[in-house]
């Protein structure tokens, strides 16, 4: 792809396929190199997803959550899937996080960023290439993105067309999402249409309303005193994925007429998991030439001495909103990997925005061969890190979440205590295990009490 004319908002050297040079982890054997190219430049001419003007948007609101001036919410699947892309699973999935950003606003009394880990999260990291049943071995699944998770030859070919799949799929719930909040879904005055039928039975119910009520009447009472009052009844949703498929992301790299620069218009924040975010890898190539907002996974192997390049890389200018680093790090080893990175980026004086990722570090396995996690390691890491934050005097600026607004029993724990045998009932993701609504709710209660109580 050609540049075009010196532009001082490209990187020097970069191209949207200057990735190409480096090695790139993570990405599919496809056996045929013309139907790849085929299916990329039949992207390439499809529309985007997003614009660049609610990109930069989002950046604006990435930097001011740096200056502790919002709070994020991150949150969706582990890995969409095509069959998933449903109305109930949608508009679950964007309840749960409708009602866990208002306990924040309630709570911490400050706007809630709200950023879906969806419309695009299809492709996943794997340990292992391929995957080896009863003597067979065949390609890892890698997300709907790449292949079909049926063990069989047909399915696990990596196929070039389930990029033009996945970005139709991810415009369906792009469209839905945007259609449902531009109708008045989102409204604060009806939250009553973000009840999730199996809530009332919820321990966790009496006190959600108690808050609901207490905001509906400040809401009735302002707009008694001021009249209607704008930007209650519509919220702002951003998208979010993890960035793997780098031909993908290619394809839907855009100039756009008035901001000048290249957008990854897939979605609005992309970012770069733990497992390919070398220095000199293809993924830290592309993503330093973008100018969306962009995230890195950092995890507890990570050294001040990696980190700091990586920010250099990523964001040489120290530009505001740009760049956030999730930390996943794990309930037992958060205190002993983290304070070194907090302090290191403080002392260089660079302006990052910190988010937990309670999730990644706490996967474990269960006797009876399911990927768990438990709700008590979620919540110890989780106020281990404010804590951490606190005493280095750094800020923890938001929460990256796994969930799902179905009533799945993947995660044990939680106020219905679920154990080890109720994984059994209701598990149905296809790659981590994931909160459900009412996990995901008692953990909003917890950041409020946690960072209302010991770190405002
Ligand atoms: C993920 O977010 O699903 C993931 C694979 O995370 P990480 O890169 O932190 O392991
Ligand atoms: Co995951």
């Amino acid at each position: 792809m050609n540049a075009g004319l010196p532009d001082a908002s490209v990187p020097s050297y970069w191209v949207p396929d200057s990735w190409q040079q480096r090695e790139a982890l993570q990405q599919p054997q496809y056996d045929d190199a013309i139907e790849l190219a085929a299916a990329g430049a039949q992207l390439a001419r499809l529309p985007p997803l997003v614009t660049s003007w609610e990109v930069l948007a989002l950046k604006q609101s990435l930097a001011e959550a740096q200056d502790g001036k919002r709070f994020l919410l991150q949150g969706g699947d582990c890995a969409e899937s095509f069959a998933d892309c449903t109305s109930p699973i949608i508009s679950n999935r964007l309840k749960v996080l409708l009602q866990m950003s208002l306990v924040l606003v309630h709570g911490l009394k400050k706007p809630v960023l709200r950023v879906g880990r969806f419309a695009g999260q299809y492709a996943k990291p794997r340990s292992t290439d391929l995957e080896v049943r009863d003597g067979v071995s065949l390609p890892s699944f890698r997300g709907d993105l790449v292949n079909g998770p049926e063990f069989t030859a047909a399915a696990r070919r990596p196929d070039p067309q389930r990029m033009i799949q996945a970005h139709a799929h991810s415009a369906l719930t792009m469209n839905f999402v945007r259609a449902l909040i531009d109708g008045g879904f989102a409204d604060l005055h009806h939250p009553e249409y973000w009840d999730l039928a199996w809530v009332e039975h919820s321990p966790l119910a009496a006190e959600y309303r108690r808050m609901v009520a207490g905001i509906g009447d400040s809401l009735r009472f302002m707009e008694t005193l001021a009249g209607p009052i704008a930007g209650f009844s519509k919220v702002d949703f951003f998208t979010s994925h993890e960035a793997l498929l780098l031909h993908y992301e290619q394809a839907l790299t855009r100039q756009v007429p008035r901001h000048p620069g290249f957008f990854n218009l897939s979605t609005h924040f992309p970012w770069i998991g733990m497992r390919t975010a070398a220095l000199d890898g293809a993924h830290v190539e592309y993503f330093r030439g973008i100018r969306n907002p962009i995230a890195v996974k950092v995890g507890p192997t990570v050294t001040p001495a990696q980190l700091l390049p990586l920010i250099d890389a990523l964001n040489p200018d120290d530009e505001p909103g740009r760049l956030t680093l999730i930390h996943r790090m794990g309930n037992a080893k958060i205190a002993t990997a983290l304070p070194t990175l907090l302090e290191a980026v403080k002392r260089e004086g660079r302006r990052v925005l910190w988010v937990a990722d309670p999730m990644h570090g706490n996967t474990e396995s269960t006797s009876n061969g399911y990927k768990t996690r438990r709700f008590d390691n979620i919540r110890g890491e989780l106020d281990q890190a404010f804590d951490i934050h606190a005493a280095v005097g750094t800020r923890l600026g938001g929460v990256h979440l796994e969930l799902t607004g179905e009533d799945v029993t993947e995660c044990m724990g939680g106020a219905r205590d679920l154990s080890e045998t109720d994984l059994d009932r209701a598990y149905k993701s296809m790659v981590d295990p994931r909160l459900n609504y009412e996990q995901s709710l008692e953990l909003a209660m917890l950041i409020v009490r946690k960072s209302v109580g010991g770190n405002s």
